[in-house]
């Protein structure tokens, strides 16, 4: 009998014995411990869940700190887990991939079928001139071409850029351009909300601005009219269908030295524009595949969805890489969760049996707003376990979920991690109790605390800086092209110490509270822009001679976007400026990183080096004291 929570009077939501009596992980303390006496023994035994060509001769090699290294020696390559060893046994015939399109459409791949396209693209792609280590730009709708894309660049050796699709021209030309990549793999469109987003048309604009990369691959996908350049442009089904070699459903998978890169992936930074963050084959699978494994209990017979999109880490991790490491079934949508009504994702739970769903506070803000009703009217009993990530969830949209989607019987775990670090790094075990807005204690093996400005821990329920003080597998290995910068962003301020950029809490128990960024990084609805990136979009435009962008707290979104814009003489504020400046944002870097409020102002708070005192600004449009203001130029 599912007994559903019992909620004890210290705010704990403790698992059900049904649900305890299965879970992979039954006691969280024992393999904390495990790992905590011996961090190199822990990983080597998850390592060897997977397979590898060669072993590693060292686990962990920390001798040129913090450009830290795993499981050195040893040759592997995430696609010989992530299909290869699933094809050699029955799971050739288990489904990899199930795929809803926003116009209802259909597909499936089993691990065999997905094999067969990701070999046969891998070799498209060797056609084309790209080896081991060069990088491929995809920028694409959510469509099952992405993860074949992203495995076959990944199974050749070379190394995938993946700029997400909702991102547009200045956006997508600064990381092609800073990637040097050779080709460009998009598609005609994706839709969204019923509209079609014409990706193949804002890459013209990005080659317009940038020495072209040789060629583009194009995914017909709307079946809209294309621009397609002669000698750079080629349609995908026309290259699948080509007899490329005697042999192109078979592709061998390139073997790689565990600490090879796998993929770069643009994220915004504590200053300055966005920067690549590069992770590895070998590390990087061992951190991703256990940590999915314990802590969404991943079974045989799960059908898991991350409602992500892959141009995020989030995707990569934990759609394309993490399901069929382990051999899971995963679910992919395509489109709005609201379209063509509220209760799309509701329905598509029931439809294909979903038991675990991965997704964002502000998605649940979002849907939460048109009621119950909306996800009454379906099936969900299939669930049996729900996550969140990217933001910090409120006790109210966590309850919500837990109680209209989880039907109080489903514990939600809440994964606070970072593109830099790969893999959950605070969240709980299924096993766990559970506070709502609390993502409980670091992963095993993963030591965090909370830190004054001068890295001495600070009392329980005090806030401060949230830093980690192990290696981890699945950690960045560098930026790509600037190493400096990454010593300089994560471990220049507390030496030996990761600065995660996050402010956060511990309580007497424990449990870790994330409250947000301390930098120059504004998560709007879990997405993460820079304001460095989004100042510079405004200053593209004629109008604008100097700009400032700061977040503030937004009840569906967590954080939006506020601008102050200086005019250039001439220029008349208004309304009419207002939208042509969002429309302006909207269309170099995408319609997340419109701005909800711009203000016209005569001048800026600046330090006397020049530097924008955002945290000014801030505290003005909050109405709250501004603080030290004696930096203050001005
Ligand atoms: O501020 C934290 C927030 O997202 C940041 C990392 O963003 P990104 O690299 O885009 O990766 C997002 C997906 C892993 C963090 O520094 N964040 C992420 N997860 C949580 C979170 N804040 C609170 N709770 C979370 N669960």
């Amino acid at each position: 009998m599912n007994e559903g929570p019992i909620q004890a009077p210290a705010e704990f939501y403790h698992p059900s014995t049904d649900f305890l009596s299965q879970v992979n992980i039954p006691d969280p303390d024992a393999l904390r411990r495990e790992a905590t006496d011996d961090l190199e023994g822990y990983w080597a035994r998850r390592a060897k869940e997977l397979e590898w060509y060669a072993p590693w001769t060292t686990v962990l090699d920390s001798s040129n700190a913090p450009f830290f290294q795993w499981f050195v020696g040893g040759k592997t390559n995430i696609v010989l887990n992530a299909l290869d060893r699933h094809v050699k046994t029955w799971k050739r015939n288990k489904l990899a991939l199930i795929w809803e399109g926003e116009n209802g459409d259909v597909r499936t791949f089993s691990y065999h079928a997905l094999n067969r396209e990701v070999c046969k693209f891998a070799n498209v792609l060797k056609s084309m001139g790209i080896m081991k280590g060069d990088r491929v730009t995809i920028y694409m709708p959510r469509i099952p071409e992405t993860v074949i894309a992203m495995l076959a660049t990944a199974k050749i050796g070379a190394v995938h850029s993946v700029v997400y699709g909702g991102f547009s021209v200045e956006s997508l030309h600064g990381r092609i351009e800073d990637s040097e990549s050779k080709v460009i793999i998009t598609a005609d469109g994706g839709y969204m909300n019923g509209k079609t987003v014409e990706l193949k048309k804002i890459v013209d604009e990005a080659l317009q601005r940038t020495a072209a990369p040789e060629n583009v691959v194009v995914v017909r996908h709307t079946g809209k009219d294309v621009n397609m350049e002669a000698g750079r442009d080629y349609w995908y089904h026309e290259l699948m269908a080509l007899p490329l070699t005697r042999n192109s459903l078979k592709c061998e998978t390139e073997v790689m030295d565990a600490e090879d890169p796998l993929f770069i992936l643009y994220t915004s930074g504590t200053t300055g524009l966005p920067k690549a963050i590069l992770h590895t084959h070998g590390g990087y699978q061992v951190g991703v595949h256990a940590t999915l494994t314990d802590v969404f209990d991943l079974k045989e017979e799960d059908r898991w969805w991350c409602t992500a999109d892959p141009g995020w880490i989030t995707g990569h991790s934990y759609i394309v890489y993490g399901p069929l490491l382990a051999g899971a079934t995963s679910f992919m949508y395509e489109g709005a969760p609201t379209f063509p009504y509220p209760d799309r994702w509701w329905a598509m739970i029931e439809k294909y049996g979903i038991s675990i769903l991965y997704t964002t506070p502000t998605a649940i803000r979002g849907l939460m707003r048109f009621g119950e009703a909306w996800p009454n009217r379906h099936d969900l009993s299939s669930l049996r376990l729900l996550g969140s990530v990217g933001e910090p969830i409120n006790p109210e949209a966590w309850k919500w979920f837990h109680k209209n989607i989880g039907k109080n019987k489903c514990p939600i775990m809440d994964t606070w991690w970072q593109t830099e670090t790969g893999m959950f790094m605070i969240a709980p075990l299924p096993a766990m109790s559970l506070k709502p807005g609390s993502g409980s204690k670091p992963y095993p093996g993963v030591i965090a605390d909370v830190v004054d400005e001068e890295g001495v821990p600070v009392k329980t329920g005090e806030e401060g800086f949230l830093v980690l003080k192990t290696p981890w597998p699945a950690m960045m290995r560098t930026i790509y092209k600037d190493p400096e910068r990454y010593v300089k962003s994560y471990w220049s301020k507390y030496p030996g110490m990761y600065l995660a950029g996050d402010s956060a809490r511990r309580d007497k128990d424990g449990y870790y509270w994330i409250i947000g960024r301390v930098d120059d990084v504004i998560k709007v609805s879990g997405y993460r822009l820079g304001t460095a990136e989004l100042e510079s979009a405004f200053i593209s435009h004629p109008s604008v001679a100097e700009a400032a962008v700061i977040g503030l707290p937004h009840e569906i979104k967590g954080i939006a976007i506020h601008a102050y814009v200086i005019l250039k003489n001439g220029y008349t504020p208004g309304e009419a400026l207002v939208e042509e400046l969002k429309h302006h944002i909207g269309h170099e870097m995408g319609p997340i990183a419109k701005p909800e409020k711009i203000e016209f102002v005569p001048s800026l708070p600046k330090t006397r080096s020049g530097k924008i005192m955002r945290r000014v600004l801030k505290a003005r449009a909050q109405g709250m004291h501004e603080g030290d203001l004696s930096t203050l130029e001005d």
